[in-house]
């Protein structure tokens, strides 16, 4: 209809091309993923959250003397810390308000905060996403244990993002084992090339706007089920199947009824997500720690059933779920924790958006009324 028509329609925008990056590579066939060049499965074997957004945002391993700069001011108390006057906003905030309109809110609140907040320089971009990525977990966890009336734990400058991050929530020191899983966690999840979050993000960006923008459009389109909700999504599956011998009909059930299987499908793998195996070898090892592996069965048999029933198969927050779930942490805390790794990636984005910036602006085939006649209100 419109002067647009002519251009084929992309519905969401499958396939469609809209600029070059160097961040992320994925192989939709093969079930590959590469950040920066390096497959995630040497950054999970080898790597740390933290090592990993120096990645993300220099475009290079960092030497040890770059790396423990960077450790260091992610894990200073000066950038971890939020500013007191957050502190008593969010305890005037309704107790119900879940953790992703926590998140969302506080965000945006902390670039009040922000010395830099009117400079977009790459440098000021920089000291943002370090001070953003180590503000995250200490907003995450400060408004869990505010919902649950307990007393705010302060970041601890020798804990490592991860082991922090858990610290925060329980007020103890995590196991090793969970710190580490955490950590893998974060790996897997801090990007994954022009998905919706990010795309969201960029947009933002490419109207010069600034990086605590962008980060909250970022976390306005992963709360969607969709996309990073569906980690939460599933989970309150697992608890309404609760026994592995019931799993095989309900999920059975569930596909006769042309239900969305959450943690299943994906825009750009045909294969089994490369980030699905790690968190299910994860979350199994806290499990069998936990004494408890049944959330890990159920899954198991809704991957089974699914994947053979209609050839979709799992994506990363299938298994992610369980796995948080093993460590005491809760249901609605499980996007918030996507949030706080995709920073990375969302931060990495708009810095490259910034280095070479056109505003993103596509068409729609108009389809509505063109000679609709104004009645005076009067006369309707
Ligand atoms: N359960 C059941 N059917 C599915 C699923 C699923 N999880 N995913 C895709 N399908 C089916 C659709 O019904 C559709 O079938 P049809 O052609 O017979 O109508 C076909 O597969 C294609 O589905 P689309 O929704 O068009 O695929 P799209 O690429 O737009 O969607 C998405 C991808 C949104 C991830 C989808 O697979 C989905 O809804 N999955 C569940 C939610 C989820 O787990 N999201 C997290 C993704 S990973 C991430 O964002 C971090």
């Amino acid at each position: 209809m419109s002067d647009a028509a002519a251009n084929p329609l992309k519905a969401g925008l499958e396939d469609v091309v809209v600029s070059t990056s160097d961040i992320c590579f994925i192989d939709g066939h093969k079930g590959r993923l590469l950040y920066r060049g390096f497959d995630v499965d040497d950054l999970v074997a080898q790597s740390t959250f933290e090592e990993v957004t120096y990645l993300l945002w220099y475009g290079k391993l960092p030497s040890r003397k770059e790396l423990d700069a960077h450790v260091k001011a992610l894990s200073s108390t000066a950038n971890r810390k939020l500013p007191p006057k957050l502190i008593t906003m969010l305890r005037q905030l309704p107790k119900k308000t879940t953790p992703m309109e926590v998140l969302r809110t506080g965000v945006s609140a902390l670039s009040a905060f922000d010395p830099d907040a009117a400079d977009n320089s790459r440098e000021a971009t920089l000291r943002k996403s370090i001070r953003l990525t180590a503000q995250m977990p200490t907003l995450v966890a400060a408004w869990e244990r505010i919902r649950r009336g307990k007393p705010v734990v302060a970041p601890n400058p020798k804990l490592s993002l991860s082991g922090n991050f858990l610290y925060m929530m329980t007020g103890k020191k995590p196991t090793e084992l969970a710190t580490k899983t955490f950590d893998v966690a974060l790996i897997l999840h801090a990007d994954h090339e022009f998905n919706a979050s990010t795309f969201a993000a960029r947009v933002t960006a490419a109207t010069l706007s600034d990086v605590h923008s962008g980060v909250v459009s970022g976390i306005g389109a992963l709360k969607g089920p969709l996309h990073g909700g569906a980690n939460e999504q599933v989970m309150l599956m697992v608890q309404k199947i609760k026994d592995p011998a019931k799993a095989d009909a309900w999920i059975r059930q569930a596909l006769a009824d042309k239900a969305r299987i959450m943690g299943f499908g994906h825009r750009v793998y045909r294969v089994e997500d490369p980030r699905a195996k790690h968190l299910k070898r994860l979350a199994l090892e806290l499990g069998q720690q936990a004494g408890s592996t049944v959330n890990i069965q159920i899954l198991d048999i809704m991957a089974g059933v699914v994947s053979a029933a209609k050839h979709i198969f799992p994506n990363v927050d299938l298994y992610s779920g369980a796995a948080y779930a093993s460590m005491g942490i809760s249901t609605d805390q499980f996007t918030p924790i996507f949030a706080m790794s995709r920073v990375a990636g969302w931060a990495a984005h708009i810095l490259e958006q910034h280095g070479n910036n056109r505003l993103i602006r596509p068409r729609s085939d108009y389809t509505g009324a063109t000679d609709a006649k104004y009645v005076p209100l009067a006369e309707r």
